[in-house]
């Protein structure tokens, strides 16, 4: 079984960073295989599934946070699973929506595991949606939940997928769950075209 910090706050958070919903629509298509990457309770998933997208799965390593997604929005598919072994073939998502995952994931090799393992899940010319909390230089620290977080610089982000195209990316104002002011950057990657990646083996 999985343990995880996040389990034990699962039933106390609401979490709240938006995701820049007018430009994934504008970007893609309401048919699309979309994996919501980190979906903790199915907060993004089911506003995906109210946006129209049709096809919508969410994963997250923290199964009370599943349970809890489960009993909220029942017509969810949300699937516990560690970040970094997926249960998907490889190639297999049009499009991958990423809201304050990495800014829960401080480490950074951890973190270029969880990247590239987005990379393999994601169709050649997918496309990942990011939206984390933000600084201008990159900070770790014990947030208010007592769990070790990062914010990333912009840069930090763009480094973790550097075989992948960037744009419309963009730090905005945003407002940290107890409501106070912070930043979010916001970016759309494009996995290239000739990239097929396929699963290391062990
Ligand atoms: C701040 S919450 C955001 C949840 C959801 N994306 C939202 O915006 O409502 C961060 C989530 O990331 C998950 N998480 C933490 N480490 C992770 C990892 N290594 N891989 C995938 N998800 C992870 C946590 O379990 C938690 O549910």
């Amino acid at each position: 079984m999985l343990e995880c910090g996040w389990d034990k706050v699962a039933t106390k958070v609401n979490f709240n960073l938006e995701i820049d919903s007018t430009r994934l629509l504008e970007m893609t298509d309401r048919k699309s295989k979309v994996l919501d990457f980190g979906c903790g309770y199915g907060r993004i998933s089911n506003e995906l599934t109210e946006l129209g997208y049709t096809e919508v799965t969410g994963v997250d390593p923290s199964r009370e946070m599943i349970e809890r997604g489960k009993k909220m929005f029942p017509w969810l598919s949300l699937l516990q699973s560690a970040g970094t072994d997926l249960p998907f073939e490889d190639n297999v998502f049009d499009v991958i929506v990423i809201c304050a995952v990495f800014t829960c994931i401080p480490s950074l090799e951890e973190r270029s595991k969880v990247a590239a393992e987005i990379t393999r899940v994601l169709k050649p010319g997918g496309i990942v949606h990011v939206s984390e909390f933000c600084s201008e230089e990159s900070k770790s620290f014990i947030s208010g939940l007592g769990l070790l977080m990062r914010y990333s610089g912009p840069q930090e982000i763009r480094d973790m997928f550097a075989d992948c195209s960037f744009f419309q990316d963009e730090v905005v104002s945003a407002r940290t769950m107890s409501g106070e002011a912070a930043s979010s950057y916001r970016a759309f990657i494009r996995k290239p075209l000739n990239k097929a990646m396929h699963a290391t083996s062990a």
